[in-house]
């Protein structure tokens, strides 16, 4: 007989004594080891509290009352660590989260890729070039991009850095969202001036309008920004790949008020494509923490895995505990995620639905750089849709790769970004994103779509009524 799968007794520690795959190969045990006890001794990043309350949002989307927003860098870097870059970032989010909740008409739940987003799993562990070969680079919390062999050494005081990196990044997200930066009524001029620049204008000019309107008819009702706190602060969570797990469990912490587990690295943390093996390392981390999580699914994930790791990761069936994140590519979703969502749906299980449209896109152009064409990630987001639409389950939520910079990494766009135009301005530290202007449109296609599937379902009540 199998063994039960829970079976083990789980600790923050736990995971050591299981497989793991994609761990960086430290010269200096010993410093390591200096540099996780000094992380455990360090304040926590966030508080169980604040996991709870994301985790509660979840369970609401998971019953289709909400949308899950889901952005940032693939790689977060010590170099671009400024301010204008994190409010930049923070604006477009915030302002393709006005346009979702407008479509929907529920709330959009706004998480970031960012606050620790620095460990990238890598599908080789070395890399050649012209002869030389030095190990992989996997984010700047273990190596360094340069290719040379000091930089790509890995070394664990940069684990320290990234703490601190996160911390900063996450007090100045908390200033914004709570400090009167997310005032509604800004946001949606910053969108107006876009839309005023952007060829695609026209197309979302219906929208943007009735935003305009039911803002001017609010305040006719006497709903401002000095009484309404709605109206200029917002809520906010951070969440990062659970990639390097030493770090994480030095940030796990006992929540004094129920005595669990929580990661305090980042409110929401997933498990990625590559590191997703049932009786493996990251697995037996991320059951034990009672963080709401998420887990990439891509297309090697069979029905079996997917309920294995149901079980482990959500045995309570707790609805908002996990998301999971499809990132099939626009080729294979309608190939996959049916048979996903039949066998939960049959189970009875409840989870996010959410789509990554980026990580099954990615191509290399001729001119050698990762790229990722906007119409297949567009193509793979209608196509989630669709199947979710035709599955009779609620489309919960994306994930993307982006940035509020003007970069030219992803190709097409109605402000288009050919081929040629790549080397401009690349300048991720791993996976292409989509730059400012791409992820605005991206959230007003989506609004499109969430727009015509309640209308759709109004017009299917009315005639079954
Ligand atoms: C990522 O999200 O950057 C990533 C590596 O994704 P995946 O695990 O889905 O490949
Ligand atoms: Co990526």
């Amino acid at each position: 007989m199998a063994e039960p799968l829970n079976a083990g007794k789980w600790s923050p520690s736990s995971w050591r004594s299981k497989p793991i795959l994609q761990v960086p190969d430290y010269p200096d045990q010993a410093a390591l080891e200096k540099v996780e006890e000094t992380l455990s001794s360090f304040p926590p990043l966030v508080f169980a509290g604040e996991a709870r309350d994301l985790k509660a949002r979840l369970g609401r989307v998971a019953v289709g009352d909400g949308f899950l927003l889901q952005g940032g860098d693939c790689a977060e870097s010590f170099s671009e660590h400024h301010a204008d870059n994190i409010r930049d970032f923070f604006k477009v989010m915030l302002q393709m989260a006005v346009v979702l909740t407008y479509a929907g008409s529920v709330p959009v739940v706004k998480v970031g890729r960012i606050a620790g987003q620095f460990a990238k799993p890598r599908s080789a562990p070395m890399e050649a070039i012209d002869g030389v070969e030095l190990p992989s680079y996997r984010g700047d919390i273990i190596n360094g991009i340069d290719f040379n062999e000091a930089e790509r050494l890995p070394d664990p005081r940069r684990q320290l850095k990234a703490y601190r990196q996160s911390a900063a990044t996450l007090n100045l997200l908390r200033a914004f969202a709570q400090g009167g930066f997310a005032n509604l009524e800004q946001v949606h001029n910053w969108t107006l001036n876009f839309l005023e620049n952007s060829p695609a204008a026209e197309r979302f000019e219906e929208i943007a309008t009735r935003i305009t309107e039911t803002l001017d008819f609010m305040k006719a009702c006497g709903i401002n920004s000095d009484n309404t706190r709605q109206l200029t602060a917002t809520n906010f969570f951070t969440s990062h790949e659970a990639l390097l797990l030493g770090y994480e469990q030095a940030l796990t912490r006992i929540d004094s008020t129920t005595g669990e587990s929580y990661a305090t690295s980042g409110h929401f943390i997933w498990i990625g494509d590559r590191t997703r093996q049932v009786d493996h390392a990251h697995v037996e981390y991320v059951r034990g923490i009672k963080n709401p999580v998420g887990l990439k699914c891509g297309p090697s994930i069979t029905d079996d895995d997917l309920m294995r790791l149901i079980d482990k990761l959500n045995p309570e069936n707790e609805a908002g505990r996990l998301t999971l994140i499809c990132r099939f590519g626009a080729e294979q979703v309608k190939e996959h995620l049916p048979r996903l969502v039949r066998k939960v749906q049959a189970e009875g299980r409840k989870v996010v639905w959410s789509c990554d449209p980026m990580h099954g896109n990615t191509i290399k152009a001729a001119t050698g750089y990762k790229t990722r064409p906007f119409d297949l990630v567009l193509s793979e987001v209608e196509s989630f849709f669709d199947v979710c639409q035709a599955e009779r389950v609620h489309a919960g939520g994306v994930h993307v790769e982006m940035t509020g910079q003007n970069v030219t990494e992803c190709i097409g766009g109605s402000n288009t970004v050919k081929e040629a135009d790549l080397s401009a301005r690349y300048h991720t530290h791993c996976d292409p994103r989509l730059n400012a202007d791409q992820a605005l449109e991206l959230a007003f296609l989506i609004a499109e779509r969430m727009k015509r599937d309640r209308n759709g379902q109004a017009v299917s009540e009315v005639k079954s009524a």
